[in-house]
């Protein structure tokens, strides 16, 4: 019998009648489990793996092949004997529980990077680079309701007032002896652009009456035109102190007065005398010795472009260039220079 505190299990097959001590019974069990494929693993007697495949002798980098985990030599004597005649009746082994690896740490989710928001719009700037884009951009003049001429020299003396009246730029104001309009027919062949008003002009209140109006009247005489058929006028309706260039702000706000003027005359054609128009009514802040060189327009009226006659006194050997702008200028008109005497 065994005794009451005793852990052992009662053999399944009436082990003590087989006449094994404890010990043997013992060692018969794990010659059972060896037979079964249960390997005790080195350092680890606790633990049972299965291993239904021998371990596979892998060299280890620089050090001598490994022997095997467990040397399974086959049992010999009474033990295995018995062992081996009780196999069918070996106990069921439970299977081992399964090694659990140990997870990878689960890494957070990077949040989804914001889709690259779209790049600004790149400001193109328009092209000329000039100042008054858009209020040039309007109707070609012949598109406008057509006003007869009396109800047209009635609104442009309106506007002549209103000039004369005019205060936007004070440092003008407080210098100028008056406003110069502009002079010449309703329906011009022809009308010049220059830049503003100079001591003479701002004297006599008339554009181009000094050194460069003289040289302009022969200009237009040498493309048969006499200064009377031409309506003359200025980007600037005040005289800048100094004779200075017209500053940006002075051309805005003197922009409204010439394009109604235009509106009213309805040129033909007209003829830009310098950077200064070709700047602040064309847009453009391309020289003139490139723009000369190009049929251009406003809207809807041809434009050419030449040097002013201010230039040309300054630099005579231009007057050549500026003729062939003249020529160029007639040919577009569908005219052609009178014959010199
Ligand atoms: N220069 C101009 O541009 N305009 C004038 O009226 C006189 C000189």
């Amino acid at each position: 019998m065994a005794p009451e505190n005793s852990t052992e299990n009662p053999p399944e097959n009436g082990g003590t009648s087989q006449g094994l001590t404890l010990p043997e019974q013992v060692a018969l069990h794990v010659e059972l489990l060896r037979l079964a494929g249960v390997r005790f693993l080195p350092g680890d007697p606790a633990r049972l793996s299965t291993m239904a495949a021998p371990p596979v002798n892998r060299p280890s980098p620089g050090g001598p092949p490994q022997r095997p985990l467990e040397a399974s030599a086959p049992a010999t004597g009474r033990l295995a004997d018995m062992a081996r005649s009780q196999q069918p009746a070996a106990p069921p082994i439970d299977p081992p529980p399964p090694i659990v690896q140990p997870k990878p740490p689960v890494r957070p989710v990077p949040a989804a990077r914001p889709a690259p928001a779209t790049p600004p719009p790149v400001f193109t700037p328009p092209k000329g680079g000039g100042l008054f884009t858009l209020e040039q951009v309007g109707a070609p003049l012949d598109s406008l309701p057509v006003l007869d001429s009396a109800t047209r020299l009635e609104m442009l003396e309106q506007l002549r007032g209103e000039v004369a009246a005019c205060k936007r730029c004070a440092p003008l104001v407080s210098e100028r002896t008056q406003t110069v309009f502009g002079v010449g027919p309703l329906d011009a062949e022809l009308c010049v652009v220059g830049e503003a008003p100079g001591a003479n002009e701002d004297k006599l209140g008339e554009p181009f009456v000094g050194e460069a109006g003289q040289l302009l009247n022969k200009m237009l005489g040498a493309c048969g035109f006499e200064r009377s058929q031409v309506f003359i006028c200025n980007i600037l309706r005040c005289r800048p102190p100094g004779n200075r260039q017209p500053l940006p702000d002075e051309a805005l706000a003197c922009n409204p007065f010439l394009v109604r003027t235009l509106e009213l005359v309805r040129p033909k054609f007209l003829c830009l005398m310098g950077a200064t128009p070709t700047r602040y009514l064309l847009d453009q802040s391309t020289g003139v010795g490139v723009l000369r060189k190009r049929d251009l327009a406003w809207r809807g009226i041809p434009v050419q472009a030449t040097y002013h006659p201010a230039y040309l006194l300054r630099y005579p050997d231009k007057k050549r260039d500026a003729w062939e702008d003249l020529l160029r200028m007639l040919d577009r008109m569908g005219r052609t220079p009178p014959k010199a005497p």
